[in-house]
C-alpha cells in the first residue's frame, strides 16, 4: 500500500520549520486536529467535573471521549478500565503502590534490564518496601533480544508480577510479551506491560498481548502530555493506592489524582481520530472512503498497520545507512524491532554527535534516554551512552538522508 507522507506531514504544522523531527521516541510532534481539539474545548468553556452546570458536564465528556479513545486505541476491554494521568512514570508508580501492598516477604516480582526505569524502578522500590525479591531478565547481547526464557527462567510459584517492555526504546527489540504473558499467568502472577514505545508503532490488542495492565502514553502518538494503563476494571478494582478520603474510589477514578487535565483529554481522543484517519490520508482518501464511516478500532487497526509498513521500510533505509559507515557502531539487532535504533560513533561522544545533528537541523537525543540497566549493562553508561534515532508515523526519507550525511560527516 502506498504511503504518502507528505500528506501525512501536511497534518502537522511544526514541521514545517524543516527540522527533522527524529526524536519521536521522546514524543512527537501533534497534528491540528488536537490542536484544534484542545483550543476548542478551552473556548466552549470547561469546568470541574461532576458539576450540575453544562461547562462541567462538557469536562466530564472530554474525559470520557479520552478514555473511549484508549479503549479503541489499544483493544482495552472498557472505559471503566482506563486510567488516565500524566504520565507513565507516575501511573506505574501508583500502581506499584497499590498493587505492591499485598506482597509479602518472599514474593518475587521480575523486571529486565531492556526496559526504560520507568517500568523497572517502580517495582524494585515497591518490592523493597514490601520484603520482595526482584528477579532480573538480562537480554542477549550483542543482539539485544529478550528471548522468552530469559523472563520465564525466573518465575516460581511466589512470583507476582513481570514487567516488561512491548518494545525497547532504545534499541527497538519487541519481545515476545504474548509467550512471558502465559507462562507468568501459569504461575499465578500479573503481567505489567510498558507500551509507550510499542503503541505509536504497531496495532496493539491487550488481550492478545495477555497483558494485565499495559501503560501508554499519548505524547509518544501525536497527542499530550499524558498517559493511560488499562486493565479490567475487576482487577483495578483489586488495587488500591493511596488516595484522599474525599475523592472518589471508583475505578479508574482513583488512580486520577487531582483535577485532570479535561482540555487535553480532548486533545487525546483527537490524537486518535487522527491515528484511526490516517491509511486513508496517506492513501489520499482523506473524508472520501467508506473506511471513513466505519469504526473507530478497525480504522486504528488498519492505519497502525500502515504505519508499522512505512516505518518499517524506512528503518532498513536507516539501519542500512549507518551499517555502511565504518566510524558508526549501532547497538543491538533484534529480529523485531520498533523504527528506533542507537549508535555510537567511533571518536565522538554521544553528546558531540546530537550537538553536530542540530547543527544540521536534525533531532536526535544522546544519553541513556532512562534505558538506564541497558546502558549499564552495554558498560555504556558512564562514557555517555549513546545516540537514539528513531522514526515516527511522519517521518521521510529526506530526515533519514538528512541524518546519514550528518553523521557520515563525522567519519
Ligand atoms: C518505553 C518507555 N516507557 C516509559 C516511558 C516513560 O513515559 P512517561 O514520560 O509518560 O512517564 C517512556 C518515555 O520515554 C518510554 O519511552
Amino acid at each position: 500500500m502506498s504511503y504518502d507522507v507528505d500528506a501525512v506531514r501536511a497534518r502537522y504544522p511544526a514541521l514545517a520549520d524543516g527540522w527533522a523531527y527524529l526524536d519521536g521516541a521522546a514524543g512527537t510532534q501533534v497534528p491540528t486536529a488536537v490542536i484544534e481539539a484542545e483550543s476548542a474545548a478551552y473556548a466552549a468553556g470547561i469546568g470541574n467535573h461532576g458539576g450540575y452546570f453544562a461547562a462541567s458536564a462538557r469536562s466530564d465528556a472530554h474525559s470520557r471521549a479520552a478514555r473511549e479513545a484508549v479503549v479503541d486505541l489499544v483493544g482495552a476491554p472498557s472505559v471503566d478500565g482506563v486510567a488516565l494521568g500524566p504520565s507513565m512514570t507516575a501511573l506505574t508508580y501508583r500502581f506499584a503502590d497499590g498493587l505492591s501492598r499485598t506482597w509479602r516477604a518472599g514474593d518475587e516480582v521480575v523486571v529486565t534490564r531492556l526496559d526504560h526505569d520507568a517500568n523497572v524502578r517502580p517495582w524494585v522500590q515497591a518490592a523493597a518496601r514490601a520484603g520482595a525479591t526482584v528477579r532480573w531478565a538480562v537480554p542477549t547481547l550483542p543482539e539485544v533480544e529478550l528471548p522468552v526464557e530469559a523472563v520465564t527462567e525466573h518465575l516460581t510459584d511466589r512470583t507476582r508480577l513481570v514487567a516488561v517492555t512491548a518494545a525497547s526504546n532504545v534499541i527497538g527489540t519487541r519481545p515476545d510479551v504474548r509467550a512471558i504473558a502465559d507462562a507468568a499467568h501459569a504461575v499465578g502472577a500479573l503481567v505489567y506491560v510498558d507500551g509507550v514505545h510499542a503503541t505509536p508503532h504497531a496495532p496493539v490488542d491487550v488481550a492478545a498481548l495477555g497483558a494485565d495492565l499495559y501503560a501508554t502514553s499519548a505524547y509518544k502518538w501525536s497527542g499530550p502530555h499524558l498517559a493511560a494503563v488499562v486493565g479490567d476494571p475487576g482487577l483495578l478494582e483489586t488495587v488500591r493506592p493511596d488516595k484522599l478520603a474525599s475523592s472518589s474510589d471508583a475505578v479508574p477514578d482513583r488512580f486520577e489524582y487531582g483535577t485532570s487535565p479535561f482540555a487535553q483529554h480532548a486533545g487525546l481522543a483527537a490524537a486518535v481520530d487522527h491515528l484511526a484517519g490516517l491509511a486513508e490520508v496517506a492513501a489520499g482518501l482523506a473524508g472520501q472512503s467508506a473506511g471513513a464511516n466505519a469504526g473507530r478500532r478497525p480504522r486504528l487497526l488498519a492505519s497502525m498497520a500502515a504505519v508499522e509498513a512505512y516505518e518499517g521500510a524506512l528503518l532498513r533505509r536507516l539501519v542500512d545507512g549507518l551499517a555502511a559507515m565504518d566510524h558508526v557502531e549501532r547497538l543491538g539487532s533484534p529480529a523485531r524491532q520498533a523504527p528506533t535504533v542507537w549508535f555510537r560513533v567511533r571518536g565522538t561522544s554521544p553528546d558531540d554527535v546530537a550537538q553536530h545533528c542540530a547543527k544540521a537541523e536534525v533531532n536526535v537525543w544522546s544519553g541513556h534516554n532512562y534505558a538506564w540497566e541497558l546502558a549499564g549493562l552495554l558498560g555504556i553508561r558512564d562514557s555517555g551512552s549513546a545516540v537514539r534515532a528513531s522514526l515516527s508515523c511522519y517521518s521521510s526519507a529526506e530526515d533519514v538522508d538528512r541524518l546519514l550525511v550528518a553523521v557520515a560527516g563525522l567519519g
